[in-house]
């Protein structure tokens, strides 16, 4: 069969990514421009700036990833785009640039789900085996996701509340600690002893998960501590609470391996960069012989490879091809 390359597009946080993909696991070339620093100087992800940026960056983006390549995008069979879920005015740019080059070239445009898209970036060093179990952990999502398939999805629970990552950037944000909140709480924690009583979510038994309740926790604690004029181990607080959210996904893996069996657990999305998760997951994966695949780093966190690796399947099964009208949305599922 002939090479399918695929030009991907992914614009739907604080990261310009744009990847050429050969045959959905070849990484041609991958620029991953990152708006991180501006917005640490705010605290956080500012939309509009956000959006501004991605402007700014898109063609400059392009432009490189060609130069280092030297591609030529005449050979580009699809443009794939991120198109939900993420902020509104990022998404925009990726999907608008996405339809000038698919109607300049006159190729197909592919609309890719941002959460697949962290599913399938394990797929580009290792091959996705079903069924598997996927534990998608992002800035907005938690969810445990069957696949019999590709594209063949069952969402098997999914967090009432916040995501895994909010939690990590809410519990940051109270401590102190700057943007990005998930990493530099994973960095304090790993000089820190688990030693702060802080509750578990409800222990019940569905797959699904809870992290207001502890978040909340963390908060209490901080203003108890601060009332009585106690000094707090930000080091330890942070390690006791990585432990206990951590431990709620590990806990409930565990209850969806004893349920079926899978020949694969993938670990997905923004948070699967967490070293921590990455250890515990795996343990509970060698204590059920099933095996486990985490992207390496640079493709756990948001990039356009992994856009262009969840595109192929699509391609191939002419699904998800969009026309012009092609519209962002900023709240979707793993599954939708
Ligand atoms: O997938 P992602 O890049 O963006 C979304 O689609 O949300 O995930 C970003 C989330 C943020 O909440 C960030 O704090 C969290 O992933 N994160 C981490 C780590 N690296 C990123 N959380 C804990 N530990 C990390 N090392
Ligand atoms: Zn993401």
């Amino acid at each position: 069969m002939k090479d399918v390359y695929i030009l991907a597009v992914e614009t739907s946080c604080d990261e310009t990514s744009i990847a050429i993909i050969k045959n959905g696991k070849d990484v041609v070339g991958l620029e991953v421009y990152t708006q991180m620093d501006t917005h640490a100087m705010y605290g956080g992800v500012v939309p509009e700036i956000a959006s501004r940026m991605h402007t700014e960056a898109i063609t400059l983006v392009l432009d490189s990833l060609l130069k280092k390549t030297g591609f030529d995008l005449n050979k580009i069979d699809a443009v794939a785009v991120t198109y939900a879920p993420g902020l509104l005015g990022s998404l925009l740019v990726g999907i608008e640039f996405a339809k000038t080059i698919a109607y300049v070239y006159n190729k197909p445009l592919i609309k890719v789900n941002h959460m697949v898209g962290h599913i399938y970036a394990n797929n580009i060093e290792n091959n996705l085996e079903f069924p598997l179990l996927a534990m998608v952990v992002s800035g907005g999502h938690t969810e445990l996701v069957e696949m019999t398939g590709d594209y063949e999805f069952n969402l098997l629970g999914a967090t009432l509340d916040d995501a895994l990552g909010e939690a990590y950037d809410k519990v940051a944000k109270i401590i102190g600690v700057p943007y990005p909140g998930g990493p530099n709480v994973e960095r304090l924690a790993k000089d820190g002893n688990v030693c702060y009583d802080l509750a578990k979510p409800v222990n019940d038994n569905t797959l699904n998960f809870s992290y207001s309740g502890l978040k909340s926790n963390v908060i209490n604690l901080v203003h108890n501590y601060k009332q009585r004029g106690e000094d707090i181990n930000i080091n330890d607080l942070a390690a006791s609470f990585q432990y206990v959210a951590i431990d709620e996904i590990t806990r409930k893996i565990e209850i969806a391996l004893e349920q079926k069996e899978y020949k694969m657990l993938v670990l997905a999305g923004g948070v699967s960069a967490n070293n921590y998760l990455r250890d515990e997951v795996k343990k509970i994966t060698n204590k059920y012989n099933v095996k486990f695949t985490v992207p390496k780093m640079l493709y756990c966190t948001d990039n356009a490879a992994m856009i262009g690796a969840a595109a192929y399947p699509l391609f191939i099964n002419k699904q998800n091809i969009a026309d012009f009208s092609l519209n962002a949305k900023s709240h979707i599922s793993t599954i939708e």
